[in-house]
């Protein structure tokens, strides 16, 4: 019922919208531009239109991608959290053999401070913060992603070659934020093995 009622409603906007529209490029076409001007506002358009190609054809062949989905988490009691537990953190492989990397962001360094991962593997890495807001930059690779206190940061990725990367924050976080860093090594698949964990101590979380 309220939606038949509406209908018409819209149609009305959208038909305003459209004559306002035409008003506007008729006047647009009244206005007498100069010829060099004219060339001028072209030669913009296309260095706009220039750029915007390169930065979408770019994200298109590196995978650069919005991180997929909403997932919240309480950043105050991370310490309590299973998952995000400190014996938690770091490299693990999960059942189905895929690479998870759960990261702590706090002031001011990622937790663990060094982790090993495996090259052309893809790796799933789960960033949180325990306090205010964080970024996270691996230079020349396309891990790049704030961290949100209250979120959980999801982004796979593949590092296609071996090598000792560092992990920044790029979100002012307070004094130490230039400080804010830790080391990742990029290993050789055929070398680089699973961390051994410590197994878990009887059902509560490290002190
Ligand atoms: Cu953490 Cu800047």
């Amino acid at each position: 019922m309220q939606t038949e009622l509406l209908k018409p409603k819209y149609k009305q906007v959208l038909r305003d919208f459209y004559a306002q529209l035409r008003d506007f490029y008729t006047q647009l076409r009244a206005i007498r531009v100069d010829q060099l001007e004219r060339k001028w506002i072209a030669i913009s358009m296309l260095v706009i239109g220039l750029f915007v190609g390169i930065i979408t054809i770019d994200a298109f062949f590196h995978g650069v991608n919005p991180p997929s989905k909403v997932e919240t988490i309480d950043s105050a009691s991370l310490h309590l959290n299973k998952e995000f537990a400190e014996d938690n953190l770091g490299v693990q492989v999960d059942a189905k053999g895929n690479v998870i990397i759960r990261m702590v962001a706090g002031r001011y360094s990622f937790f663990p401070k060094h982790i090993e991962v495996p090259a052309e593997t893809p790796l799933t890495f789960r960033w949180v913060s325990m306090d205010v807001l964080h970024g996270v930059h691996i230079p020349m690779t396309n891990m790049s992603s704030m961290i949100v206190p209250g979120y959980v940061a999801e982004i796979t990725t593949t590092f296609p070659k071996p090598g000792e990367y560092p992990v920044l924050c790029n979100e002012y976080c307070g004094l130490g934020h230039n400080h804010m860093w830790s080391n990742l090594s990029v290993i050789a698949k055929e070398v680089w093995s699973a961390p051994v964990k410590s197994p878990a101590k009887g059902g509560s979380n490290n002190e």
